[in-house]
């Protein structure tokens, strides 16, 4: 691509400001338009990252000078803003979930497809070099073949917290938030989709998962234990065993530590460093490396549809319903 690709960013809150300093950081990118319900808080973002602020939404995806755009709203917005974001003609890094439902990722990412527009969401630990250096060890075949990982991701704020995820017609809950990272890393390392899958979870008052366990098994025999929550904290580590050894990856999600590897007759961990890389920044660097492929490798738009019907099925096996479901 000629000249720095032109981000257009929509809901500038938490997570934007994390990918503006990232955009900062990149080699190939700027920030061109923000875009905000409320035109202030837009421009207090463009003052820290650049670009220019404007009052809505749909501001930014009609903008010229904007070539892609990066949703960054709460989940319940992703597939009605990247519908929109496609017919406008823009590329789009969709934070995840990509959608609540499977059926509206599928529109989604159909919408995309018709548009000719680059779609892909926005799970940072594929992106990240560190990832690939796991994946390595996983088919060297140093782990023998692998049969079970244990995965966590939870975070332990307050029962009174007040938050878009708390919010069950947001999609609110530990599942979509960030169940969602061991559901798709289990599914990255054993391919395709599980075969069955369970999900118990605590029901808070306002009908989400407030905290919860979850089983997948894979065709082949693979099998996952993970857990998730926004109101417990758990060790957020992804661990994979093989007939052979064990790999464990302390920080597996934001990938800023390295991980290490264990033979099951040995006591011994090999320690392997980490590649480090700006995550925000080398997001945006390999999704706009990827725009002559159509797709972004690591994650895929078949790899997050599948991920997005695994969440239909965990939610079915353990009734979470959010408003609007069929
Ligand atoms: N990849 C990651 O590592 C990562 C990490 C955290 C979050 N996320 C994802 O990023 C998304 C946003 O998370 P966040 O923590 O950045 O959320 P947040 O700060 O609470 O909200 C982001 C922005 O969304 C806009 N918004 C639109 N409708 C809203 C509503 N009804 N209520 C509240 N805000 C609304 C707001 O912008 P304006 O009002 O200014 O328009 C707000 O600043 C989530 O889907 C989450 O899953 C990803």
């Amino acid at each position: 691509m000629a000249g720095r690709f032109r981000w257009g960013i929509v809901g500038p809150g938490n997570i934007a400001r994390k990918f503006g300093a990232g955009v900062q950081l990149s080699e190939t990118s700027e920030v061109a338009v923000v875009g905000s319900r409320d035109l202030g808080r837009a421009e207090a973002f463009c003052v820290e990252f650049g670009g220019r602020a404007v009052g809505s939404y749909e501001a930014v995806l009609k903008a010229e000078d904007v070539d892609g755009v990066y949703i960054a709203t709460p989940h319940h917005l992703h597939a009605e803003l990247t519908i929109a974001a496609a017919q406008a003609g823009k590329h789009v890094l969709c934070e995840k979930p990509c959608a609540l439902r499977s059926e509206d990722a599928s529109s989604a990412i159909k919408a995309c497809q018709d548009a000719g527009v680059l779609f892909c969401e926005a799970y940072l630990y594929r992106t990240h070099p560190l990832t690939a250096q796991v994946m390595e060890v996983v088919h060297s075949g140093r782990l023998g073949e692998i049969r079970h990982i244990a995965a966590e991701f939870a975070f332990g704020a307050a029962d009174d917290w007040q938050n878009v995820r708390t919010v069950l017609e947001y999609g609110g809950g530990g599942l979509m938030d960030v169940g969602v990272y061991p559901v798709s890393y289990a599914m990255m390392v054993f391919g395709g989709e599980p075969e069955r899958v369970s999900y118990l979870f605590k029901k808070s008052d306002a009908g989400f998962d407030g905290w919860a366990t979850g089983s997948m098994i894979f065709e082949g025999g693979g099998t996952v234990s993970f857990g998730c929550g926004i109101h417990v904290q758990m060790e957020n580590r992804v661990r994979i065993f093989g007939t052979q050894g064990m790999l464990e990856v302390s920080r597996p999600w934001d990938c800023t530590e390295g991980f290490r590897v264990k033979n099951h007759c040995s006591d011994d961990w090999e320690e392997i460093e980490g590649i480090r890389a700006d995550r925000f920044g080398n997001e945006v660097d390999v999704f706009v490396r990827s725009l002559d492929h159509g797709f972004v490798a690591t994650m895929t738009p078949d790899d997050s549809l599948a991920v997005m019907r695994t969440l239909d099925r965990l939610r079915a096996d353990g009734g979470l319903v959010f408003p609007g479901d069929p």
